[in-house]
């Protein structure tokens, strides 16, 4: 016979003793609630789990060619290239990053004359792509902002903002946005709510192609928005995730950014290069804010070390190095500021496409103007929650509840299915 102590596990006799301890000891993860799937990437997630041949993944905005595969710029190929043959160590960054690449990118957003950059009093970062950008902006606002801890946010905005904010310890409120029955800018509503604002908040603004609805302020209608939040003593706080996006250029899409830092507004400023490069895995940005001098700069900078540090202890090496590579080569920054043109472009075909078979082809009386009147990735089609199921349930036409479908991943071969869907749910 064997002793006790030798028994497996599975053939030890069941003793009251072991049924009492399952009990006491049950899962302390027996109570978690399952989430919901994420707004955004969860479409992705059941866009995988369809196997209809027809299927479109227009949830995510992530950049598609014409075949609908994902596309790595051939500037960040010769990126690449050049960067193993040059046979780098892999040794930790700095918490605020690579320098020469928080240097350049400051530069593309703020624009080489920029006075403040001259003046050297921009403090700067780099982040784990926008998102991370945001994160730092939560953190360190929320320790060292003199003012309410309230950030205002447009009404709709990306979905991420809002647990950001909250998570960061923020209290987030809304101004209007978008106007539903005219599918448009609701641009008195949006200076009448951020009038109405305590004095000192701070304020979400997207600094071109606003996701998810891909309706921007004119020019005019920035410059009087930069009145508005001087009046009001307000941060300007800069969500730019789509520089090169909305209109192909770069520097033409940081206008509003040039504009109120030109106006002396200290702005806040988060930055992404996952769309306009293509970068998206390598989570490559950065975080920045304009302060009155270099010493104060120096301050903030060190402030936004204790930041970063405890949340990521440094930032990733290789995607900057890829970008810093491209923005300080003149060649290569030539031919990736064409591609990404080439890819503003390509979206904008593809929405003339949309709208002139729903118009034309299929004689839709409804007025589809506003998808090539919309900029960027996104086009917010203005159609209800049943209609966007019946999308996704009867055509694998894949979006996100709102009614917003990333362009980007429209292409010559889905567009006439995609076309055919929107008109069959929308009569
Ligand atoms: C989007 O809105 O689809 C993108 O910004 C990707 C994301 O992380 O949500």
């Amino acid at each position: 016979m064997m002793h006790a102590r030798t028994l497996t596990r599975a053939s030890r006799p069941i003793t009251k003793c072991t049924l009492l301890q399952a009990t006491r000891f049950s899962s302390k993860w027996a109570k978690v609630p399952g989430g919901p799937p994420d707004p955004i990437l969860g479409v992705t997630e059941a866009f995988k789990r369809d196997s209809d041949p027809r299927k479109i993944n227009l949830g995510v905005g992530a950049y598609r060619d014409e075949n609908g595969k994902p596309y790595v710029l051939p500037s960040v190929r010769e990126s690449e290239k050049r960067l193993v043959s040059e046979k780098l160590d892999k040794e930790y960054l700095p918490i605020t990053g690579l320098a020469s690449f928080d240097k350049l990118a400051a530069e593309l957003a703020y624009g080489e004359d920029s006075k403040p950059l001259k003046e050297d009093r921009v403090a700067k970062t780099q982040s784990i792509s926008g998102t991370g950008a945001l994160r730092i902006a939560g953190e360190f606002l929320y320790r060292m902002y003199p003012g309410k801890k309230t950030v205002y946010v447009p009404t709709p905005t990306w979905g991420n903002h809002i647990p950001i904010f909250k998570n960061s310890g923020f209290d987030v409120q809304h101004y209007a946005y978008y106007d539903k029955d005219t599918v448009a800018l609701d641009f008195e509503g949006m200076v009448r709510d951020i009038k109405n604002a305590p004095d000192g908040s701070i304020i979400l603004l997207h600094a071109c192609a606003h996701n998810p609805t891909g309706v921007d302020p004119t020019q005019e209608q920035w410059r009087t928005l930069s009145k508005v939040l001087k009046e009001k003593d307000h941060l300007p706080l800069f969500d730019m995730a789509y520089q090169g996006f909305a209109s192909g250029d770069a520097a033409r899409d940081a206008f509003a950014v040039r504009h109120f830092v030109e106006q002396g507004h200290e702005i806040a400023l988060c930055q992404s290069f996952a769309k306009n490069m293509g970068l998206y895995g390598e989570r490559v940005g950065m975080f920045s804010i304009v302060t009155a001098s270099p010493d104060e700069r120096d301050r903030v900078e060190s402030q936004l070390k204790i930041t970063v540090r405890p949340m990521i202890s440094n930032p990733p090496l290789h995607g900057a190095r890829i970008a810093a590579l491209i923005m300080g080569d003149a060649g290569m920054r030539s031919q990736w500021l064409a591609e990404l043109k080439g890819m503003a472009d390509r979206i904008n075909t593809m929405r003339s496409t949309l709208r002139h078979l729903l118009v034309d082809e299929h004689g839709s009386k409804r007025n589809w103007d506003h998808i090539t009147n919309q900029i960027g990735m996104f086009a917010f089609l203005g159609i209800t929650p049943e209609q966007v199921s019946q999308l996704l349930r009867d055509h694998h036409v894949y979006l996100t509840k709102d009614g917003r479908i990333s362009v980007a991943g429209i292409t010559e071969h889905n567009v006439r299915h995609l076309a055919d869907s929107i008109y069959k749910v929308t009569g």
